[in-house]
């Protein structure tokens, strides 16, 4: 009777961050920072430059203490556990593939380090090259690979032990855009393939959202948010978010004792209690602004605007608008080049559709 009582389903993360502070002197890199990883998932660690994602690398990985707080990786507390003797593979920024070695022996280097034994070496070698799609690739040096096969070698020594946990540090950052692009996908084909658990840190939103189950959003070493990639694009639970996935227009928002939401250019288009009472600001993208009244009717917020600025872009034009209930509040549209843009200074009438309003917190 006992076998489905409570506590017998006991699931262990592959890695968890536990309230995990990371001061250096004054500057306090990462704050109070809780994140948990399932076996073969992909988090990735997005934000600034210097939002504190290499440091929270670095603590998982033994290289760093933290200065509070605990990380687990496959449910052990690894606090008191040497670099080494930790169950991860990592690739960093700069790849760091020894030249005067051939792949095999690089590829070797990353169970030397981990004391592994090494029989059957060279059969693990060729698992790990194979895995990483470079069969064949043992004798080549590095200088006779382009960059994304040298990044794929870097790959293959992190991936060699079998680690619970792979680290990787913008490991594309180095490549040209194009190359980056392909390896990306490529990269998380093949981690999903080999059920790879990782943290992947990036400051690049697309290639957070092209790879990852989950986009763990961090700012000034806080974490913002962490959910799967078109929610935080959707739905930014907060201010700095919104701003860091392109929702640059925000509004404050008042409530009315009748339910109704107001903000500076009207009514919202729906009632208190169909968002979080505790939302402040109502944000929307410059280019969830149409010109004209649209079709929405009731469903959508309409006001009007003097178009005060106007830049051509390419393949979009940026105008910024006054709207007249509020021009100290100035908003952001986007236009498709090819459609009729209207000339700066007059004064036209907007429309934003009801789903493309979000209510969040400040
Ligand atoms: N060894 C260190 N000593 C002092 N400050 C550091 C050290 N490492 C990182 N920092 C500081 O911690 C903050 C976060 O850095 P980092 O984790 O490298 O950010 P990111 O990888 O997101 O760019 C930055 O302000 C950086 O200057
Ligand atoms: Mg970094």
């Amino acid at each position: 009777m006992g076998w489905h009582s409570q506590g017998a389903r006991v699931t262990t993360s592959a890695l968890r961050l536990d309230t995990v502070t990371k001061r250096f002197g004054r500057t306090e890199a990462v704050s109070n920072l809780s994140l948990e990883v399932a076996r073969g998932e992909f988090v990735s660690l997005l934000g600034p430059s210097g939002c504190g994602k290499t440091t929270t690398l670095r603590m998982i990985a033994g290289l760093e203490r933290p200065s509070s707080g605990s990380i687990l990786i496959a449910g052990h507390d690894v606090s008191t556990v040497p670099p080494d003797a930790r169950d991860i593979g990592m690739v960093f920024q700069s790849l760091a593939l020894f030249p005067h070695m051939t792949v095999a022996d690089n590829v070797a280097f990353g169970l030397r380090m981990r004391g592994r034994a090494t029989e059957r070496l060279a059969d693990t070698i060729k698992g790990a090259l194979a895995s990483v799609r470079l069969p064949g690739f043992e004798d080549r040096y590095p200088e006779s690979l382009s960059g994304g096969q040298q990044q794929r070698v870097a790959l293959a020594r992190a991936l060699v032990t079998s680690p619970a946990v792979l680290l990787l540090d913008e490991p594309f950052s180095a490549l040209d855009r194009s190359l980056r692009e392909e390896l990306t996908l490529e990269f998380a084909a093949l981690l999903r393939e080999i059920g790879a658990t990782t943290v992947f840190v990036t400051h690049d939103q697309e290639e957070a959202f092209s790879m990852s189950d989950r986009v763990a959003v961090i700012d000034g070493g806080r974490l913002m948010q962490c959910e799967a990639p078109s929610q935080v694009f959707n739905r930014p639970a907060s201010a700095r978010v919104a701003r860091f996935v392109g929702m640059s227009n925000l509004l404050p928002v008042t409530y009315q004792a009748d339910g109704r939401i107001l903000c500076h250019l009207g009514e919202l288009p729906y009632q208190s209690g169909a968002g979080s009472a505790r939302a402040t600001l109502v944000g929307f993208r410059p280019d969830d602004i149409e010109l004209g009244e649209s079709g929405y009717g009731s469903a959508g917020l309409r006001f009007t605007a003097r178009v005060s600025r106007s830049v051509f872009r390419g393949r979009q034009v940026q105008l910024d608008l006054e709207p007249e209930r509020c021009p100290d509040h100035p908003l952001r549209m986007m236009v498709e080049s090819g459609r009729s843009v209207p000339p700066t200074d007059s004064v036209e009438v907007f429309t934003i559709a009801h789903e493309r309003l979000h209510l969040m917190e400040s």
